[in-house]
């Protein structure tokens, strides 16, 4: 008798091919309140909504002949040869996969690029270096000196190839469309009351089932060292919050100190992320920072700051040749990398757009957003006649009147007495 297989007809290629497509399946496959903590944005949701749009108002002009048949893309940035000019943003990823910034990091090493691990992540700095990944540190300012120094010290000894100070945080509570709830922590009794949210999410479900982890909101590396060395537990993501709000604002001369610290433990490059005004830039290049990434925080800081793309040229042109400027906020497709860096970026970050890959398919889902960006890139450049990134000026874009906002400068003091 011959026996034939059938295939489910209807099983879905987990394989993407844009962006939209990735985040779809991510709403789809998360119960509400994690979907919801990824889209977030602060207040009545301005900024984040500009970081996306503004990149619509940038056109291209192509040629119809006489592209080139090799275009290149890889690149230095942060002292690192990337094999395309995007990065891992840090984001805590809590809830999204078991495999949370592992696979991220693995995704990121495959895909020849840098792991941004934040310091509110679920993975520990150890597991994910231990990927192989180039991972860069991210730290907020919260506890004192000798703490910060400690968590410096791990990061640097699990192998850390660079810091990044993200510094723009204004603790803004109160998002039109309703903050998701974040349990204090995940047990039996949290389970049985958000069990209609994540019922319906059988996917889900089963892949945090199948790895025999529940999501446990802490944050692994803000565990405290005592004072033999050893490291006590992880603090829950309230308690690590907490200490970071009632830590005073830092000065420039603790950017300055930040700096110097991470010069002396490791010599590698430090980057202040979050930067959006040019009088910032030039203070963050006279504290002696080898990058900064121009960012509003996905949108989740202070509601009201102009898009990130929007601040990108004119702090490029202030500090540009002194140190990298990358950027931040509102990557969806790889014609977006292309205008970030024809107006002056050395690379971009992305955030959202992994977590929906990381949230659609883990790992491979991430590779698959990398490359699904790659693929963007080069089908740009083919159409700009480019033959590398390196080519790219801002006369490669179409700007509209008035796009760019030069914060802190005395133009717009001059606009606004
Ligand atoms: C869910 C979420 C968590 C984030 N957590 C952090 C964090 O822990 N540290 C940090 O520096 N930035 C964090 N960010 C900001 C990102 O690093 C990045 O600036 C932002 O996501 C870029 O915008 P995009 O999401 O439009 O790409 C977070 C963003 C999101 C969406």
């Amino acid at each position: 008798m011959l026996l034939v297989k059938l295939e489910n007809p209807w099983k879905q290629n987990p394989w993407f091919e844009s962006v939209a497509v990735a985040q779809r399946r991510a709403r789809k496959r998360l119960p509400a309140p994690v979907y919801g903590a990824l889209v977030a944005g602060s207040e009545r949701g301005q900024t984040v909504g500009d970081n996306e749009a503004a990149f619509r108002e940038l056109g291209f002009a192509p040629h119809v002949a006489g592209q080139h048949t090799e275009r290149s893309m890889a690149t230095t940035v942060l002292g690192r040869e990337v094999s395309l000019p995007v990065l891992i943003s840090p984001t805590g990823v809590q809830a999204v996969h078991p495999d949370g910034e592992v696979a991220v990091a693995r995704a990121a090493a495959a895909r020849g690029t840098i792991m941004g691990l934040s310091n509110f992540a679920s993975k520990s700095v150890e597991e994910v270096t231990a990927t192989g990944a180039m991972t860069f540190f991210q730290m907020y300012w919260t506890g004192d000196r000798e703490v910060v120094v400690q968590r410096m010290q791990r990061a640097h000894a699990a192998g850390a190839v660079g810091l990044i100070a993200t510094l723009d945080w204004s603790f803004s509570v109160g998002r039109d469309w309703g903050s998701p709830e974040i349990p204090e922590k995940v047990d039996l009794r949290t389970m049985v009351r958000m069990a209609p949210k994540v019922i319906t999410k059988p996917r889900w479900l089963y892949e945090f089932g199948r790895s025999g982890e529940i999501p446990d909101l802490t944050a692994p590396n803000l565990a405290p060292r005592g004072a033999d060395g050893t490291l006590g537990s992880a603090p829950t993501f309230f308690t690590a919050y907490y200490e970071w709000m009632t830590t005073p604002p830092p000065s420039w001369e603790d950017v300055a100190w930040m700096r110097e610290q991470w010069a002396q433990i490791s010599g590698t490059p430090f980057v202040l992320k979050g930067v959006c005004r040019v009088d910032d830039a030039l203070r963050a290049r006279d504290a002696g920072v080898a990058a900064l990434s121009v960012s509003n925080h996905g949108g989740n800081n202070l509601d009201g700051t102009p898009a990130a793309i929007r601040m990108v040229k004119p702090i490029a042109d202030a500090v540009g040749h002194d140190l990298d400027v990358v950027m931040d906020g509102g990557i969806r497709r790889g014609s977006d990398v292309v205008k970030a860096v024809a107006l002056g970026a050395r690379a971009v970050m992305i955030g959202r757009a992994y977590l929906w890959g990381l949230a659609a398919n883990g790992q491979a889902g991430v590779e698959n957003v990398l490359d699904v960006l790659r693929g963007g890139i080069d089908s740009a450049l083919m159409g700009l006649g480019v033959s590398s990134i390196d080519e790219l000026t801002p006369d490669h874009v179409l700007v509209p009147a008035s796009f760019h906002r030069a914060l802190g400068t005395e133009a717009t003091d001059a606009a606004n007495p």
